[in-house]
């Protein structure tokens, strides 16, 4: 018997921001104060923005930027902190991944008292969070197309001072309602846009072969795997392409649904230290080692063929010209050394690459020495 379990409601399609203010008032209770959280920059002088604001005009909001990415856990008690006295009913996030994570964790803590960073810490890890009563619900409203956060009920909060990453995480956490409009996603610098996509197919690739797996989860990531790739390839020639940007957003979600029950496994297990450690990416870190598992893992693939062609490829050797044909065309190196990662670094990374729950959850397991030689080969 095959499980799946989501209960996002979601809106996709161009526009779908302006179903906003219905949304809302979609459960028929009243929401005064809303805590909305954007991404930074100059989002609040786009059209955008003002779009957003009218949706809200009939509720008190509190507007937190965030400059930040990959948040830590200082990132998160700032916000608690700066919004304490704002008593809100609901989250709204508008952004990429880390407003996202940051908007659900701002739920799950809502009315929270920590008084330090040290203190939030202490309740990340002891899943303080699950038992909060006054946590509130969120409102998705994604940006980049790629980390899947909307449909998932987890959140990633890095700490840096202890080079660790933690998962605030529960089914309380998913989001009361996903809007995915595409249109949200043209103004983004292409390069995120394609660094969030690789994520996404990473997303698909791992629910695909996770041993968490079910048939439902590998069918949302067939077909993400086959909207990704052909439209992340194209969206560099042509990134004001509403219908590149909706294939590639619809590629996002279908990925997230699918990992949304399954987790991920090895490229983000390992990647977690590549960021941590050299800055880069989230996304590209985790595809840099896709092509190199998938052939680690092939033995123990369900149905190969079916992933190698939603793929556009014949074998498992042929993905990694695929990948290599993405990164060729978005002007950037899937090869560590491009990234002033010292050869010795690898073996730090191997070190700190076996997260709990996400290597484990890799369809085969891999020790340190075999890994160390997979880097040297993505090296
Ligand atoms: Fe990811």
């Amino acid at each position: 018997m095959e499980r799946f379990y989501n209960p996002v409601e979601t809106y996709f399609g161009t526009g779908a921001m302006e179903q906003l203010s219905a949304v809302i008032d979609s459960d028929g209770e009243t929401v005064e104060k809303v805590l909305l959280i954007t991404r930074g920059g100059d989002f609040s002088n786009t059209a955008d923005y003002r779009k957003l604001m009218q949706q809200l005009q009939h509720t008190v909001v509190f507007v937190y930027p965030v400059e930040i990415s990959n948040p830590d856990v200082t990132d998160l008690h700032a916000l608690l902190q700066a919004t304490r006295d704002f008593d809100y009913n609901l989250v709204i996030a508008v952004g990429g991944g880390s407003v996202l994570d940051l908007g659900k964790s701002a739920a799950g803590f809502k009315g929270y008292q920590c008084e330090s960073a040290d203190g939030l810490r202490e309740a990340i890890v002891s899943r303080a969070y699950s038992s909060n009563s006054q946590a509130c619900s969120w409102i998705a409203l994604p940006t980049t197309a790629g980390t899947g956060s909307e449909v998932t009920p987890w959140a990633t909060i890095w700490d840096r001072k202890n080079d660790v990453k933690y998962s605030v995480e529960g089914k309380n956490l998913f989001a009361k309602a996903a809007i995915i409009d595409p249109l949200l996603t043209l103004s983004l610098p292409v390069r995120t846009s394609i660094i969030s996509g690789l994520d996404a197919i990473c997303h698909a690739t791992e629910a695909y072969w996770s041993r968490n797996t079910n048939e439902i989860s590998r069918q949302f990531a067939l077909q993400a795997i086959r909207s990704l790739v052909p439209n992340l390839a194209s969206l560099r020639e042509d990134p004001h392409n509403v219908e590149i940007r909706t294939q590639v957003a619809l590629g996002s979600f279908l990925a997230g649904l699918a990992f949304s029950n399954t987790r991920t496994t090895a490229c983000h297990s390992i990647s977690y230290p590549i960021t941590l450690l050299y800055g880069i990416e989230h996304g590209l870190a985790a595809s840099m080692t896709l092509a190199k598992m998938m052939k680690w893992n092939e033995e123990a693939l369900i149905d190969p063929e079916k992933l190698f062609r939603a793929f556009g490829a014949a074998d498992v050797d042929g993905i990694g010209s695929v990948l290599d044909g993405i990164y060729e065309k978005s002007g950037f190196s899937g090869r560590l050394r491009d990234y002033a990662v010292p050869q010795e670094g690898l073996r730090m990374i191997v070190e700190k690459a076996y997260t709990k729950g996400r290597m484990d959850n890799n369809p085969r397991s891999i020790e340190q020495e075999e890994l160390h030689e997979l880097l040297l080969e993505v090296y």
